[in-house]
């Protein structure tokens, strides 16, 4: 499959790396096709990478990846043109995060709203779904840890949408949890902060999320 990735930052990279080594030709969208990190992104993942701007890799993707600073969602977004992602699956994987010197990061929105409940709004003709957010992006793709496979959490309104994610996230080697509609996102944004908090207290980022079962 062809896909877009918006936002070339590490998550952009990484999971851009990863979809290219499940087959995919993968095209990643920035305002600065010259920098390093995203030339050598494009040797080391020949031959099924490209790079465009937002707009060329939204219209490129038959399946597009959001993951830019949350901060310039909404740009980047205006920039991909949303009638080039219409009618397709968005894999939401931004957090809704502000920045204080000092402190950790925050939520800019959450309980009665969620960054991904705002990505549909500003997507309405897409298939948004919340995934992989939370986690580092060192552990997105083959995630490998001692107690077996890691669930990756989703959400979404688009049931079809979900199963195709869940497919790509199960390619990878993550359990999936699909917890229902976008709202569910709501509570996936915050276990990004819980992620953090762990890791800042135990000083350690190689950890994720499981649900256990009877
Ligand atoms: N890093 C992680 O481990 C991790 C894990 C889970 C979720 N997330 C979430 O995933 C998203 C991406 O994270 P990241 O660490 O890869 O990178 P990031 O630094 O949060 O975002 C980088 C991307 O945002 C774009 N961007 C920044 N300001 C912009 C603006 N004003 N207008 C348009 N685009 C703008 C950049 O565009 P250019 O390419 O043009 O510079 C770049 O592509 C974030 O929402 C983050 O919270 C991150």
């Amino acid at each position: 499959m062809d896909i877009g990735i918006i936002g070339s930052g590490d998550v952009g990279r990484t999971l851009g790396a990863g979809l290219a080594s499940l087959g995919h030709t993968v095209q990643i969208g920035t305002r600065d096709q010259g920098g390093e990190k995203i030339k050598d992104w494009l040797d080391a993942n020949k031959p099924r990478s490209r790079v465009g701007t937002f707009s060329e890799a939204a219209e490129f993707g038959e399946l597009a990846v959001l993951a830019t600073l949350w901060s310039g969602t909404e740009n980047a977004i205006r920039l991909a043109t949303p009638a080039n992602l219409a009618g397709k699956i968005v894999i939401d994987v931004t957090n809704p995060l502000v920045f204080k010197e000092g402190a950790p990061p925050a939520l800019a929105l959450g309980h009665t709203d969620s960054g991904g409940e705002q990505v549909q709004r500003w997507l309405p003709d897409s298939k948004v779904v919340k995934a992989f957010n939370t986690v580092g992006h060192a552990s997105m793709v083959n995630p490998k840890f001692e107690n077996g496979p890691p669930d990756m959490f989703i959400c979404g309104n688009d049931e079809d949408a979900k199963k195709t994610v869940g497919g790509i996230c199960k390619a990878f080697g993550w359990g999936v949890v699909d917890i229902g509609d976008i709202t569910g996102a709501r509570l996936l944004e915050p276990m990004c902060i819980l992620w953090v908090k762990y890791g800042a207290n135990a000083n350690s980022w190689t950890h994720a999320f499981k649900l256990l079962r009877k």
